[in-house]
Order: C-alpha cells, then structure tokens, then sequence
C-alpha cells in the first residue's frame, strides 16, 4: 500500500467509486511513466494512487479533498509526452482521465465538443464519421484531448494547418481549489477579458485540470497524394524546405528524415521503405479539395525538383502506399528509443532551419558523434537525438544537448518548439529563458495554486 492517509482514500473512494480508486505498486505500475527516453526520465514515485473519475464533478471534488489533505495530485492523459510531464515525482494521486472520453459532434457549428479522456484517435473517428476533418495530427494517435492540449501538441500537419492552441475555441478547466471554469465555448471570435484558456493551453498540467474541450473541425480534404523526394545528403534536402513553400506549394506536412532511422522504423513494421535511391528524404503530403488543385500542386512540385537539386521522386497515390509512408515516418521514434538518450525538438525560425542542421552537423562532427534527425522541416522543427555514446557520462551528452539548444537559441528559436517543459528541460530553463519571463510565470503559478498541489515540479525551475 501507500503512505496517502486512509482517510483520504476513503473519501476519494467515496467520490468516485471503489473500482476506480487503484493502489499498490503492481497496479499503479501502468500509470506512472511517459515516453521519455529512459536515461533522462524521472524515478517515478510509486507512492500513489490512482484515481479515475467519471466527471467534471468528481474532479472538482477530488481536487478539494486533495487540498484538504495537502495532497499533490498529477493529471494524466495518455502518457505520450517526451519531457516526463505527467510522470509523479512525490507521492500523491494521480488522475487518469481515461474514463472521461465522450464526443459529440456539432455539425451546424463545426465543432467537437469532446471529454479530456477521449483519444486523438477517438476524434479523428468521430470527425471522419460526422463527415468533417480534425486537421493537425499531434503525435501518438493514443494520446488523450486532455494532455494534447495541456502540451499544445504539435505533429506533423502543423504548416498548413496549425497545433492545437489553433483548434481549442473552449475549454472545461477545474481549478486546484477545486472550482469549475468554463472558458470560451463553441465560439469563434471572444474578445471578453483576458485570454485564460489560452493561458491554459500548453500550460503542462501546472494551473488546472482540462476536462472538456471544444474544438473546430473542418470540411475534409477529398484529394490526397504523398510525395517522397530524395537528396544525397541532408544539407540540400533541408535547404529545399523554404524553396518548396517560396514557390506557392502549402503541403498539409512537409517532414525530413534520413535513411538509418526510417528503415530501422520500416523494419520494425515488417515494412519496406519505399525509396531506393538518397540518403535524405522530405516526404510532401498535399492535401486539397479538388483532384484538379491535387494535381496542380503536384506538378509544380516535381518541376521544382530540378532547383531542389533532389534526385528522382516517388509519387504514392495509392491509400496504402501514403498510409505506410507515414507510419514508417510516425514510429521513427520508437525504433530509435533503446538506443537513445534524448530526443530534442528545439526550433528556429522556418529559414533558418538549413543553418541550424549545418550547426547540428559541426557540432556532431566535433564530438564524433551520430545524432540521427528527422521531423518538421517546414515548422523549423527537426527532432536532433542525442545517442548512446560508450563511455560518456551524463556531463557529456549535457554539453552536446546545451551546444545544440545555443544554436537554435542564437538563431532566433527555442529549445522546445513541440514538447515542452515538463520535467526533464526545467534545468534548461533558467539558462535559456530570461528571468522575468520566468518570474512572471512563478506567479501566475501561485495564483492559481498557492499550496502547489497541481503537478508540482513540473515547468518551473
Ligand atoms: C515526432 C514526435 C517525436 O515528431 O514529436 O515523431
Ligand atoms: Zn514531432
């Protein structure tokens, strides 16, 4: 068992219900860790239990009881972040919003009023079933509405259509005091007072609780195709990215990738990567609403390719074919993870981004190390990792990691452009963001939760 007074789990068993109050280390086992790649990743503590209410009012009386009790209480989506965000660090509840997963759909307004628990996958199947489209695709079709927008995930489909802080139009939040907000709603313009919801999104877990979302939905794209265009090497292929949008051309993801990390993921899929020829790839996913502006789009791209300096692209038309370009493309990352020691998502302004893998590249070089990338070249964000090195220390792969956020950082980014904060980047923090910034931030935290009880030791450094 744990070291949580008895009272308390009387009481939370009395809010939201025996079965769903779950303690012991066995069982809480599943609810503990994230994706963080396990060298960087926080101990988690197994002094927890598990709590999975069924309503927005069994969180608000969770979060009072919690604050009774003095309790810290960790809000948990579907466990997909990179930075330890929802891992507990000190024992306390953890609130799986599993349960919490209804969607409706409103067609007349277009928008998708949906629970926090409810998976991106669940959304993409709802929209597709009411005939519209949720057009940003945020990462882990696993991950819930809750922590997407608690994270404001990015993904891949972000340069033509935006992450999630651009789809949230309200939100449901609860207070650590326990009090029920509603901000915004099924509203496309609000200009009344202070924009909190926006404040919330991205906030990690550390102001409130998300526990229902509005968010837009549009008309579906009839006309797809994907392109995967080759370079012999990652500095020409990186370079094109700005080319390609200068020239008029808005793909729905516009991502890079290079040979060892794709077909390490193909395989690992039983898949074959489909391009023979290169060593560094952008795969172009157009997405219109004509076959004729499908077309278009696609043949201005392979006239550009001479100017790309690429060599023979590969044109998938086939439902397939796309489908298993982007899997390869999605499960990159978990074929390079038992070898990896970070994956960094630090971004740059869209130009920028051939300068900064060229710097990437130097800084590689230097330290004779490989630090395979791939990501959202359009978005200036390509996720560099750093690797498994024999006989590096900790020190080592921090002095590589810091190089690389300076880079960015010089070049007018950030060090984290899509996953943020969380646990394991708040050393970063005080070094890369200037103080104010951060002091600001300390008492907005305040405000919201003076006694610290809501994912505490995230964000802040
Ligand atoms: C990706 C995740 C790791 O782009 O952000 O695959
Ligand atoms: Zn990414």
């Amino acid at each position: 068992m744990n070291s949580l007074s008895s009272g308390l789990i009387v009481k939370l068993k009395e809010i939201v219900g025996e079965n769903w109050v779950v303690q012991g280390e066995d069982l809480v086992a599943g609810y503990v860790l994230d994706e963080t790649p396990p060298p960087i990743r926080p101990q988690p503590n197994l002094d927890v239990v598990v709590v999975k209410p069924n309503s927005s009012e069994e969180v608000s009386k969770v979060l009072k009881l919690a604050n009774e009790y003095d309790t810290p209480v960790f809000p948990r989506g579907g466990g997909t972040g990179l930075v330890g965000g929802c891992i507990p660090t000190a024992p306390g509840i953890v609130l799986s919003l599993e349960r919490m997963n209804r969607i409706v759909i409103d067609r007349d307004n277009l928008i998708a009023e949906a629970e926090a628990g409810a998976t991106l996958r669940d959304l993409l199947n709802a929209s597709d079933e009411a005939g519209l489209f949720f057009p940003p695709h945020p990462g882990d079709e696993g991950a819930q509405i809750g922590g997407l927008i608690a994270c404001n995930a990015g993904g891949s489909r972000a340069i033509k259509t935006g992450v999630m802080r651009n789809y949230v139009r309200g939100l449901e939040v609860i207070l650590p005091n326990g009090e029920i907000l509603k901000l915004g709603g099924k509203l496309l313009k609000n200009n009344f007072g202070l924009d909190l919801m926006q404040l919330i999104i991205g906030s990690e877990g550390i102001l409130a609780v998300i526990t229902k979302a509005w968010i837009r939905l549009y008309p579906k794209f009839p006309a797809t195709a994907t392109l995967v265009i080759p370079f012999e090497s990652r500095t020409v292929a990186v370079k094109a990215v700005p080319k390609i949008l200068h020239a008029g051309i808005l793909p729905l993801a516009l991502e890079y990738v290079e040979r060892i990390p794709i077909e390490r993921s193909a395989e690992r899929l039983g898949l074959k990567w489909p391009c023979k020829i290169g060593e560094s790839f952008l795969i172009v996913i157009l997405a219109e609403q004509s076959n004729e502006a499908l077309y278009a789009q696609c043949e201005r791209l392979l006239s550009l390719c001479e100017e790309l300096n690429s060599l023979e692209p590969l044109l998938a038309e086939s439902r397939e074919e796309q489908e298993n370009i982007l899997k390869i493309r999605s499960e990159i990352y978990s074929s390079l993870k038992p070898d990896m020691v970070d994956i960094l998502d630090a971004t740059v302004p869209p130009a920028s981004i051939g300068v900064f893998m060229d710097k990437v590249e130097e800084i590689a070089k230097r330290y004779n190390t490989y630090l395979p990338s791939y990501g959202h070249a359009a978005d200036g964000n390509i996720h560099v990792h750093i690797m498994k090195e024999q006989g590096w220390s900790m020190e080592d792969y921090d002095r590589v990691r810091n190089e690389i956020y300076a880079a960015a950082v010089e070049l007018g980014g950030t060090i984290t452009g899509e996953h943020g904060i969380g646990y394991v980047r708040r050393k970063s923090v005080g070094k890369f963001l200037n103080p104010m910034y951060v002091r600001l931030m300390k008492e907005i935290k305040h405000i919201f939760d003076p006694k610290n009880i809501l994912n505490p030791g995230k964000v802040l450094p």
